[in-house]
């Protein structure tokens, strides 16, 4: 795997891989609004491989020996973004690994991209993705999730200073990647407030829609 250091994704002026070689689908939405809870279904029916930004991103922290360790967890306290070549190095390495080891080929990549130049160098350096899952919640509802999860998930940023702030981060700097997406008609809006399985329906019709299918269709096909 290549050094992290070298952080030479993002300035790529080509696509590493074109759609036919690789799919990805991006799936966004604010803290809470149920991504992970959603891609962990989909990977069991559609045998994506699920990468979480920010579990990648709490990975590199906690990585013995990294040299972004302390910027990652100033950001995530904060509930910043990342500066983009970090994020985008570490996506691009564990696709090649799940590629090279699991000889996966379609990807979920949830949390990303969560600001315009991430969505920008992601698409322009490493691949164009075919669509947005797009999870609509309000902050009344996912402030109530959120807290419920910070009871057990450990996680420093599970609380009620950082939510406020990446409540705000989520409105300033990640709806206009879901705008953008929109007006080229490759978003695809859920609501996100339902109960997890209603919601997990209505991802599946509109997959269906998009041409994505769970294996057991796809087995028949063959
Ligand atoms: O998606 P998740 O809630 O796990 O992200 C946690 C934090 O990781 C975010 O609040 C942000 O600080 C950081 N992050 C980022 N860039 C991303 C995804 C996450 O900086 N694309
Ligand atoms: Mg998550």
């Amino acid at each position: 795997m290549p050094a992290i250091s070298e952080l030479g994704a993002a300035k790529r002026d080509k696509p590493l891989w074109s759609t036919n070689e690789v799919t990805v689908i991006f799936v966004l939405g604010g803290p809470g609004a149920g991504k992970g809870t959603q891609c962990s279904f989909l990977v069991a029916d559609y045998g994506f491989k699920h990468l979480s930004a920010g579990d990648l991103l709490r990975e590199e922290q906690d990585r013995p020996g990294s040299e972004f360790g302390q910027l990652i967890k100033d950001y995530i306290k904060e509930g910043l973004i990342v500066p983009m070549e970090v994020t985008i190095q570490l996506l691009e390495n564990a696709m090649k690994a799940a590629m090279e080891k699991e000889q996966k080929t379609m990807f979920l990549i949830d949390g990303f991209p969560r600001k315009l130049d991430q969505a920008h160098a992601f698409e322009r350096s490493v691949v164009k993705s075919k669509f947005t899952l797009f999870f609509k919640c309000s902050e009344k509802v996912m402030l109530e999730r959120l807290l419920d999860r910070g009871k057990t998930s450990g996680r420093a940023d599970d609380n009620i200073e950082s939510i406020k702030k990446r409540f705000r981060t989520f409105e300033d700097t990640s709806m206009p990647v879901v705008e953008e997406f929109r007006q080229e008609k490759r978003v695809v809006e859920v609501d996100a407030e339902q109960t997890p399985l209603k919601v997990y329906q209505d991802v599946q019709e509109r997959l269906k829609e998009w041409g994505v299918h769970p294996l057991e269709v796809k087995l028949q096909q063959a």
